[in-house]
C-alpha cells in the first residue's frame, strides 16, 4: 500500500488513508506500536510516562501492513498496523467483534427466540457462539433439554462465564418459601423488574432453570427494556433525558444484609445508545434527587413504568421444566403473573454471570471463527 501519505504537525500527524485523511496524536501512535504489547503476557509493557519529552515524528513510511514511524531523539521506530489506523479513522476506535447492534424486540418475539440445547452449548463452540451472540443481540435465549440435576445449571453457566455471587449466595431458588426474603419467593404476582439493583454492580446475565412447573397460572413475563427506552426516546425525549441522566437509589435489605446503590433507570453507552435499564419498584429506595427536580422526574419515571405494562412490549410464556431462560439482567425486564400456590409445584433455580464475561467468551469464539450468526434462511424468516 504505497498511496498512504503523511503530513507532520506539532502534536500529531495527518495520515492519508485510502478511505480518507485522518489525524492521529503522536502519544497515541507511540502507544499503538505493536512492540508495546508483550507477546507472552499480551499486556502493555511500554510506559508512556517514561518518555523524557513529548514524542515527535520525524519520518513515516509503509512497510507491508504497517506504518513505520521514526521519532526525534529515539532510536526505536514504532510499527502501527494500517488496519488499526483505518478502523480508528472510521469509528474512533478499533473494531470489537462483540460490538454487535442490539436487535430490539416486542411482544411477538417468542417464535423467534433463539433456542439451543444444553449439550450444544456445553459441548460445542458453535453452540456457545450461538448462545452468546443471541444474548448480545436479543438479550435473551432459551436453553432447552437441561439435564434435571443440581449440577446442570452451573455446567451451563460456566460455559459462558464464572458464576458471580449475590446476597443470596451463588445460587437462588425461586419457589414459595415460609419466610421469604424477596417477593419472588411467594406465589404473588411479581412486577416487571431487573434483579438486585441495590448491589453496586447489579448481576449481569441471569440464568433461570425451570426444574418443575405444574401450577395454575404463574406465566413468565419478559420485555426488551432497550425497546421500551427507545420508544420513550421517540415519544417523550425529555422523559428519556431525565431517566438516562440521573441516578436514583435502590436497596436490598433484610436481617443480615443492607445493600444500597444508585443506578440510572436508562443506561446508555458512550455513543448514546441504550444499553440497558434498571427498574424494580419493590427494591426502590426513597428518591433523593433534589425535590424540585422530582417535579419533572416522577412523571417521566411513572410514564416509563406504565409503558412496561403495555401489551406491545410484553412477551408471555409458560416456563417449562427442562428449559433455562438466559437473559441480560440489565436489559431484559422480567416478572411473573400470580399463581395458585397449592395447585402444583413451581421451582426455578437461578444464578448469574457478568456481561463482561459474556462478551469475553464471545470474542474468543469469534477469533476462532465461531461467530454464531444466524443462517440466511433464519434471518429471512424473522424479517
Ligand atoms: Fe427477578
Amino acid at each position: 500500500m504505497n498511496d498512504v501519505t503523511f503530513d507532520f504537525q506539532e502534536n500529531g500527524m495527518f495520515v492519508g488513508l485510502p478511505g480518507g485523511q485522518a489525524y492521529f496524536n503522536y502519544y497515541w501512535l507511540h502507544d499503538a506500536c505493536v512492540s508495546c504489547i508483550d507477546p507472552q503476557t499480551r499486556e502493555r509493557v511500554f510506559d508512556t510516562s517514561e518518555l523524557s519529552a513529548p514524542p515527535r515524528a520525524t519520518s513515516a513510511h509503509v512497510d507491508g501492513d504497517m506504518v513505520v514511524i521514526g521519532w526525534q531523539d529515539e532510536a526505536q521506530a514504532s510499527h502501527v498496523p494500517i488496519v488499526l489506523l483505518e478502523e480508528v479513522a472510521a469509528n474512533g476506535r478499533a473494531n470489537d467483534s462483540a460490538e454487535i447492534a442490539r436487535s430490539l424486540w416486542y411482544h411477538d418475539h417468542l417464535p423467534d427466540i433463539t433456542r439451543i440445547s444444553q449439550t450444544a452449548v456445553t459441548d460445542t463452540k458453535e453452540g456457545r457462539a450461538r448462545l452468546t451472540r443471541a444474548l448480545i443481540e436479543d438479550g435473551i435465549a432459551i436453553v432447552t433439554d437441561m439435564e434435571p440435576s443440581t449440577e446442570s445449571l452451573p455446567r451451563l453457566a460456566e460455559a459462558i462465564g464464572p458464576i458471580t455471587p449475590s446476597a443470596e449466595g451463588l445460587f437462588f431458588d425461586v419457589r414459595v418459601e415460609i419466610e421469604p426474603t424477596n417477593l419472588a419467593f411467594t406465589a404473588g404476582p411479581l412486577e416487571m423488574h431487573t434483579d438486585l439493583p441495590g448491589e453496586e454492580t447489579a448481576p449481569g446475565v441471569q440464568f433461570l432453570h425451570c426444574l418443575e412447573n405444574t401450577v395454575e397460572g404463574g406465566l413468565s413475563l419478559f420485555l426488551d427494556g432497550a425497546a421500551v427506552a427507545e420508544a420513550l426516546r421517540d415519544e417523550d425525549p425529555e422523559a428519556f433525558d431525565l431517566l438516562s441522566r440521573h441516578y436514583i437509589p435502590f436497596f436490598y435489605r433484610h436481617d443480615n444484609w443492607d445493600y444500597r446503590a444508585h443506578q440510572r433507570v436508562i443506561e446508555t453507552d458512550l455513543d448514546g445508545n441504550v444499553t440497558g435499564v434498571t427498574i424494580s419498584q419493590h427494591l426502590q429506595d426513597n428518591m433523593d434527587l433534589p425535590q424540585e427536580l422530582l417535579d419533572r422526574y416522577y412523571p417521566a419515571f411513572l410514564k416509563f413504568i406504565r409503558m412496561m405494562r403495555e401489551d406491545r412490549f410484553l412477551m408471555r410464556f409458560r416456563s417449562e421444566a427442562g428449559n433455562c431462560v438466559v437473559f441480560d439482567n440489565h436489559r431484559i425486564v422480567h416478572g411473573r403473573e400470580g399463581y395458585v400456590a397449592d395447585s402444583g409445584s413451581r421451582h426455578l433455580r437461578g444464578c448469574y454471570t457478568d456481561r463482561g464475561a459474556l462478551r469475553s467468551t464471545y470474542r474468543v469464539l469469534a477469533r476462532q471463527g465461531y461467530t454464531g450468526e444466524r443462517a440466511v434462511e433464519e434471518v429471512q424468516a424473522r424479517a
